[in-house]
């Protein structure tokens, strides 16, 4: 048998097929064959094999993970011992740190990464979270460490508010407690996209006018935003920094630092959906050209 054969999981939704196909076919021009469909929700495991759809998973060259509307538990449970054995891409290393808003955030600390200053701490640890508000001018966001579109943010500018999310938690099985400066911006953000260290694209969200949050899911819209040498500056380094072989880098501008602030690196970043192209978001060829080189490179090895 010539050539090398790939297992893909792909969101269909929002253009997501089209996206799909150009990529099998770019891949096949270089004697990459394509297995699509690869839901590892529908696999099972053993005598040390993963078999999805007939397919042994471990005898793939490569698997590509890109579907994050419909990842669940047993999908990323499964991605995590696969990647022990075959490259992915994402690597699930580098994918758990961006899922996980903490650890994000540390390691971006760690490489001299400005992102808002934050604070983790056991959920019991109310006297030190009472400080740190009292710091950061009384006002910080709850984030759950693992949270996507917006959701389960929270606003806190009291005790008394500090006071009802803590005994609230209290009864949950969350450890940790993980806040946030809040952050004065202007209420739009970037996302740099960046795969295989290079830069793609860039655009922007703005937040409704009486929210806070870019999240297009909290009503947030799709601007065209001009990149500039900081921010695509920025964002190559959390990429390569959380290690990130495909990386969509959120940042704003903290008004008050006057510095951008990376605010979190994306693992699954969207492609342009069809309205958005017609917008004139137009980095979709570009992207899928640099992912079918990055995936070439992996499985020859080049
Ligand atoms: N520290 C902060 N200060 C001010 N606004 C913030 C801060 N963190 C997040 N936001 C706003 O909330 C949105 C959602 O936060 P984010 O950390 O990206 O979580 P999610 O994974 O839910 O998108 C951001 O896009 C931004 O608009
Ligand atoms: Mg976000």
């Amino acid at each position: 048998m010539t050539g090398h054969t790939i297992g893909m999981w792909m969101y269909q939704n929002s253009g997501g097929d089209q996206i799909q196909r150009k990529m099998v076919e770019q891949l096949k021009e270089r004697d990459i064959h394509t297995v699509t469909g690869l839901d590892l929700r529908d696999a099972i495991a053993k005598n040390g094999q993963i078999i999805c759809h007939d397919r042994v998973m471990e005898d793939l060259d490569l698997f590509f993970s890109y579907n994050a509307g419909e990842q669940t538990l047993y999908q990323v449970y499964l991605y995590s011992m696969l990647s022990h054995t075959i490259p992915t891409v994402n690597s699930y290393s580098a994918f758990e740190i961006s899922e996980d808003k903490f650890k994000t955030a540390h390691l971006l600390n760690r490489h001299g990464i400005n992102t808002a200053d934050y604070e983790l701490c056991h959920k019991e640890d109310l006297m030190v979270l009472k400080k740190t508000m009292h710091d950061w001018g009384g006002k910080m966001i709850y984030k759950p460490t693992d949270g996507w579109g917006g959701m389960g943010l929270l606003k806190i500018e009291n005790e008394s508010a500090l006071d009802m999310l803590s005994s609230f938690l209290k009864k949950t099985d969350i450890r940790e407690f993980y806040v946030e400066r809040f952050i004065k911006y202007d209420n739009t953000d970037f996302r740099i996209d960046i795969v295989n260290g290079e830069f793609v694209s860039c655009y922007g969200r703005k937040a409704p006018d009486n929210d806070w949050k870019t999240n297009v899911t909290s009503g947030g819209s799709v601007i065209m935003r001009e990149a500039n040498d900081a921010v695509v500056d920025i964002a190559k380094k959390a990429a390569a920094v959380t290690g990130l072989d495909i990386a969509g880098v959120d940042l704003i501008y903290d008004e008050e630092k006057e510095e951008y602030v990376v605010l979190e690196v994306n693992g699954i970043p969207a492609f342009a959906t069809p309205e958005q192209e017609k917008m004139g978001l137009n980095f979709n060829d570009k992207k899928i050209a640099l992912i079918v080189d990055l995936i070439e490179t992996k499985v020859k090895g080049l």
